[in-house]
């Protein structure tokens, strides 16, 4: 099964890829992950990536699509993988099905996430990630993950400014993959302002059809 999930920044991607990886026991590959990754370890690709992420930007096309050549060409990615957050622009879409085109592979589902950008905000402004197993919550949890006990700690992008300028950059840049999944034939809409199990079972019915 090989996934694509689209969505503005805070739709739930993330919350959703984790269930979805324990379901298809496939790799959940997230280029912001990477790049948050390589900026811990103080990598050459970490510090340009940070550039972009501290303003809400994208990272050069070229940069994230040699990173997802890469990716896509190990062995792991074979029986399928989750793509969250990539591609993110149409040069980095056409990319992706030349790169599976030459492995004889496709995208099964595109799956949209829809939520108020109001919502998002809200959400984003709140949002707490786990330092020690990564899992995504909610300020409301405290500063400790009821998991397992590690700091619950906020992201530097999860700020309001920049967290608008991500939305008008998602809009203007990432939005009309919409369309071009829908000409595909692969897209999926679903209405992520629910529950998050009621996302589930719309993204696990979509994943199934
Ligand atoms: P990235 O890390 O991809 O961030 P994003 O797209 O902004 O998405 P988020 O991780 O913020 O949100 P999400 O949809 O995963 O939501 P989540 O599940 O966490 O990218 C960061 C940066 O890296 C970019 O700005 C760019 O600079 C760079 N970058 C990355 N990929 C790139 C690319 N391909 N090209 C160029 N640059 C790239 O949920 C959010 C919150 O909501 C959580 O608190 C969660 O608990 C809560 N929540 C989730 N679902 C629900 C629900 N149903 N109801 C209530 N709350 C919910």
């Amino acid at each position: 099964m090989n996934i694509v999930l689209l969505g503005a920044p805070g739709a739930g991607k993330g919350t959703q890829a984790a269930r979805l990886i324990e379901e298809y026991h496939v790799p959940h590959i997230s280029t912001g992950d990477i790049f948050r990754a390589a900026l811990s370890e103080g990598t050459p690709l970490g510090l340009e990536a940070k550039k972009y992420m501290d303003a809400g930007e994208l990272v050069p096309d070229q940069l994230v699509i040699d990173l997802m050549d890469e990716r896509l060409s190990q062995a792991d990615t074979a029986p399928g993988f989750i793509l969250d957050g990539f591609p993110r622009t149409a040069a980095q879409a056409v990319a992706l099905d030349e790169a599976l085109g030459a492995s004889d592979r496709v995208i099964d589902v595109a799956l949209s996430i829809d939520v108020d950008p109001e919502v998002i905000v809200k959400r984003l402004s709140s949002r707490r990630t786990c330092a020690s197993c990564g899992r995504i919550t909610s300020a409301d949890e405290g500063t400790s993950c009821k998991e397992c006990g590690g700091a619950l700690e906020q992201r530097a992008d999860d700020n309001e400014s920049t967290i608008r300028n991500r939305l008008s950059v998602y809009e203007e840049q990432t939005a009309p993959l919409i369309n071009y999944y829908q000409g595909k034939g692969l897209l999926v809409e679903i209405d992520g302002d629910r529950p998050v199990e009621t996302v589930w079972a719309d993204v696990k019915a979509a994943c199934e059809r």
